[in-house]
């Protein structure tokens, strides 16, 4: 017998007890703002930066958490739903802004470690300062901010999900399917993006198209969304967890359907052409993209979210899903 949704909801609450204790106010992370503000004036005083990632989306700054920041240019802002240059030459000029940011970083703050990232998809300096915040620095795209704050208006609409978003999150961690662990497949975002499709499948939240969020309506610096403790000592939050845990063992067709925010109601595979053909032609950056568990992003064109989750890791997320009843997202002890 799985545990009572009451029961859940308690442990749950229970894992995030620490942070009643915690200062989540997005002020903490001001100071590192402020720090990356300085060494992208030297490079060009004319970009402006914007924080994007959790901190964005739930409004509150987890202790521990690293920080998302993009450098977008004047015209990148007032054009702020346009889309992102996919192209080699844009990648080149990111590369080659972020090499001088990373030179700055390190001249100003010898002690801190900086890393130039080129491999990925979307060039990065990541930049670990050994005490209080880590931060990832990007530039020239909108992106980011755009589907930050487009999960956040989501939250807003009902601010306690963000609880089913964070107990999914800690699991997905903790589980090894986050793709920041060894193993794992599907990024925090990605895991984001499955809360608020099944959310929306519920009618618990209304649906926002994805163009119209405007990056020149953003503030820079995402303001605090204070969080409130889950109700009735997780009695709701319970029923959520245990809902979202059958919606995705039990209803969605992994096999046909996409989770999607881009329209409302169901996305098909066909329907992108997200099918067994293009997945045995498609490849990023010489890896192979797989259409077994589909998330389409709401900004980025053809780009499958879930792309790292081969046959294998779909059993092992299939597995995980089961053992989270029982586990109450592995938080019980
Ligand atoms: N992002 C993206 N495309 C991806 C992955 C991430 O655009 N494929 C952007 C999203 O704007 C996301 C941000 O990068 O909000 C940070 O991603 P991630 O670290 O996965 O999410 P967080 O909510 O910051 O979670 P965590 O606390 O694990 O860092
Ligand atoms: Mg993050």
């Amino acid at each position: 017998m799985p545990p009572a949704a009451a029961v859940v909801g308690r442990s749950v609450t229970r894992a995030f007890r620490h942070l009643s204790t915690q200062d989540l106010h997005t002020r903490r992370v001001e100071e590192a703002y402020r720090v990356v503000v300085e060494c992208v004036a030297a490079v060009d005083p004319a970009m402006r930066l914007y924080m994007f990632g959790s901190t964005a989306v739930y409004g509150v700054h987890e202790k521990g958490s690293d920080v998302d920041f993009v450098a977008l240019s004047k015209t990148d802002v007032e054009d702020g739903k346009g889309e992102d240059a996919a192209t080699q030459v844009a990648k080149g000029l990111q590369a080659e802004f972020l090499g001088k940011l990373a030179r700055v970083v390190r001249q100003r703050h010898f002690s801190w470690n900086v890393e130039e990232v080129r491999r990925t998809r979307v060039p990065v300096v990541r930049v670990k300062d050994g005490s209080s915040v880590d931060f990832d620095i990007t530039v020239n795209r909108r992106n980011g901010v755009r589907n930050s704050a487009l999960l956040r208006a989501y939250f807003e609409q009902d601010p306690p999900c963000r609880w089913l978003s964070m107990g999914v999150k800690r699991w997905s961690k903790r589980a090894g399917l986050n793709a920041s662990v060894v193993g794992g497949s599907i990024t925090s975002y990605g895991f984001n993006l499955m809360v608020v499709y099944y959310l929306l499948r519920r009618g618990a939240l209304r649906f926002i198209p994805p163009a119209a969020i405007d990056v020149a309506q953003v503030p820079p610096v995402p303001p605090y969304l204070p969080l409130e403790p889950p109700r009735n000592d997780g009695a709701e939050l319970g029923e959520q967890v245990l809902d979202f845990l059958q919606f995705y063992l039990h209803e969605f067709d992994a096999a046909h359907h996409v989770i999607s925010l881009s329209r409302p109601g169901i996305t098909t595979k066909e329907q992108l052409n997200w099918t067994k053909n293009a997945e045995d032609r498609a490849r990023m950056n010489g890896e192979k993209i797989n259409y077994q568990w589909c998330i389409e992003d709401p900004y980025e064109l053809n780009l499958n979210v879930g792309r790292n989750v081969t046959p294998l890791k779909r059993d092992f997320l299939r597995r995980h899903l089961e053992k989270a009843r029982e586990t109450a997202l592995l938080t019980a002890t």
